[in-house]
């Protein structure tokens, strides 16, 4: 049972610290996603656990309601179109000095960050290029340091990547793959909240910035894009998701392909 004074506050509290709003139609969901915390800290009802986690006010608690709150759905590959973007780019000149740097700026689980890993592998090689990974959620950061998936979720993994990039666990890993180690140490993954200062990680020639703008309003979306693009080369690419248009926003760039934008 979550009252609606309770659905009110949780949710209040998940805005507070990921900007994004949860409404009423979520309830279903916040429940769902809330009950099993309940259930292990003993609570009876879902009303006790929020009234617990609201008078407690401990941090690592917030932080796991938060880890329970966030859709974290992703998948090797997602979006292909992006990919053969970021193929045709490896194969023109350079413009930027220095490494070529890539940012998954809502990571999740890794498999973003590790896909775009195995294709610059393929067409850099193993020198010139790094991959950073940033997410809100601090177990999907730990996930994706981890690197650790089941085989099923590899089904969209190239099988020459498979071969070359994934090794095949055995035993007790018997269906899962870990990623191979040199693409582990290109990628660095640390947590970041895209609504608030971002930590210093440096610029980036290729920003990937998507399926997480869908959660926000317009003026989030905004507030979110113009912070990020403050990490982009100049004549970088910004890259959202395709359900995610910048169409009606006020943000300074220009588009260049689906989903593909670049400085105005
Ligand atoms: C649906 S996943 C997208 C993963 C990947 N980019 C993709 O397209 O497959 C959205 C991710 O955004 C993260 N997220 C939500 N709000 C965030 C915020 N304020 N700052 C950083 N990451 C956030 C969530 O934790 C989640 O892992």
């Amino acid at each position: 049972m979550l009252s609606p004074k309770r659905f009110e506050a949780v949710t209040q509290l998940f805005f507070d610290v990921s900007g994004i709003r949860l409404g009423e139609h979520k309830r279903p969901l916040v429940v769902s996603r809330l009950q099993k915390l309940a259930q292990e800290r003993g609570c009876h009802s879902l009303d006790e656990y929020v009234d617990r986690l609201l008078n407690q006010a401990d941090p690592l608690e917030v932080v796991k309601v938060v880890d329970k709150l966030t859709t974290n759905e992703t998948y090797f590959f997602r979006e292909p179109q992006h990919f053969d973007f970021l193929a045709q780019l490896m194969s023109r000149p350079r413009s930027s000095p220095g490494d070529f740097r890539v940012w998954s700026a809502a990571s999740s689980s890794g498999e973003e960050a590790y896909s775009i890993a195995m294709l610059l592998a393929d067409k850099m090689g193993q020198r010139g290029w790094e991959i950073v990974g940033t997410d809100l959620s601090t177990q999907m950061v730990d996930n994706a340091r981890r690197a650790l998936y089941t085989m099923e979720r590899a089904r969209n993994v190239p099988q020459a990547y498979l071969k070359q990039w994934c090794l095949k666990g055995e035993g007790q890993y018997d269906g899962y793959l870990l990623i191979d180690k040199m693409l582990r140490t290109k990628v660095r993954f640390q947590g970041a909240n895209l609504t608030q200062e971002l930590p210093e990680i440096g610029q980036f020639d290729v920003i990937f910035l998507r399926n997480v703008l869908i959660y926000f309003d317009n003026p989030g979306k905004e507030d979110i894009v113009n912070r990020v693009i403050t990490r982009l080369k100049p004549g970088g690419f910004l890259l959202t998701g395709h359900a995610e248009s910048l169409a009606n926003l006020h943000v300074p760039l220009k588009t260049i392909a689906p989903a593909v934008y670049t400085h105005a």
